[in-house]
């Protein structure tokens, strides 16, 4: 495949000087910090040991050679965003020209794809899925023109939770002469292996991962894309100068030093996502509990609308998919804790109680 980075960048960006913070243009050892207009006193209140009167490192360096240790990649291979959200807005703003360019999104999926392209003005060309969920090669075909500068997979998808068959995805990454995204934001509760594996042979691809999800770190907002180092520089020329807090990084790297207790939690959800499809399965209002290899499953039922109300008024929060093309009668459902996703079944079973009720005597 003929990949050529710089056919692809928005021309203005090809030239651009980013802005140089005080903190990035030194280098070599200092004693007395007087170069970024902080603080010198501190910050209220905090002891020396705790204080955040210092700007966090632009470019994350000892959080990214821990990330870099655990995704086999070396540190000029990642970018870390304020969420991955931050990764996806800041690949439309760097390959697409308003108002020219697409990007193509396969539906039923992640919504922030077509949040982000519509916020920069940028078109985006829908190639749906089949009815089981697979991508259509022909339609994603159909789908790209000239203008297409980004394909956007989510493996597993959101909201339907099923793997996209990989060597469809290959398929794109060997033809299509633009980026490729491979969103693997619940690639860790997947018995597959990540795409990371073929970026060395791909220079078109970015992997997007968050610690979201099976890090269990949503709060803090940290998410990751896995490129070239051409694109990786793209994206930290292009970022805020300070993206993520000193406080994140912190917090982040020694979170992640827990990788046997992150394995364990990732083993419970897949074994209560078991027992969760199972129990549901076992239910009439039940049409069909999807195959999922997520966190969370997408269930079709037989009133899901009247359902989700009446697990709102029970104060159990799912989300409504059910207007959704592809999706219709289907609410999706995160796997929660053991006793969370009793409760969901119990009040489920109450519904279908009273709706059994309602049906023998209408
Ligand atoms: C497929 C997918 N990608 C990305 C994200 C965003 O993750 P983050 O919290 O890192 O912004 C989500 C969040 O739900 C998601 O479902």
């Amino acid at each position: 495949m003929d990949f050529d980075i710089q056919n692809l960048i928005r021309p203005h960006l090809k030239n651009l000087t980013p802005y140089a913070s005080a903190r990035s243009e030194f280098t070599g050892s200092a004693r007395v910090w007087l170069d970024a207009n902080e603080n010198a006193y501190g910050t209220p209140g905090s002891d020396t040991a705790q204080s955040y009167h210092r700007y966090p490192d632009p470019y994350q360096k000892k959080l990214k050679v821990r990330i870099g240790e655990l995704k086999g990649l070396s540190t000029d291979q990642i970018f870390l965003g304020n969420g991955s959200d931050e990764a996806i807005d800041l690949l439309i703003r760097i390959f697409c020209q308003p108002g020219i360019d697409n990007v193509v999104t396969l539906p039923p999926t992640f919504g922030m794809y077509e949040v982000a392209a519509s916020v920069n003005d940028v078109a985006v060309h829908s190639a749906p899925l089949l009815p089981d969920y697979q991508l259509d090669r022909d339609a994603v075909a159909s789908a790209i023109d000239s203008h297409t500068k980004i394909i956007f997979f989510c493996s597993p998808n959101n909201p339907t939770g099923n793997l996209l068959n990989p060597d469809e995805i290959r398929f794109f990454l060997d033809s299509f002469q633009g980026i490729v995204v491979v969103d693997e934001a619940y690639i860790d509760f997947s018995d597959q292996p990540s795409f990371i594996a073929e970026l060395k042979s791909h220079p078109n691809l970015v992997v997007l991962h968050t610690f979201s999800k099976a890090w269990g770190m949503a709060s803090l907002r940290l998410g990751a894309a896995f490129a070239s180092t051409e694109i990786i520089n793209l994206l930290n020329r292009v970022k805020l100068p300070y993206n993520i807090s000193t406080l994140n990084q912190e917090v982040a790297l020694n979170i992640l030093l827990n990788k046997d207790q992150y394995q364990v939690s990732i083993n419970q959800i897949i074994q209560q996502r078991e027992w969760l499809a199972n129990s549901l399965n076992s239910l009439e209002v039940v049409h069909k509990v999807h195959h999922s290899d997520a966190n969370f499953l997408l269930v079709k039922f037989e009133d899901a609308p009247d359902l989700y109300q009446f697990l709102v008024k029970l104060g159990v929060i799912v989300r409504n998919r059910s207007t959704v093309r592809l999706c219709e009668g289907g609410l999706r459902i995160t796997v929660g804790t053991e006793s969370e996703n009793q409760a969901l079944v119990k009040a489920i079973h109450q519904f279908e109680n009273q709706h059994l009720k309602k049906s023998r005597i209408a």
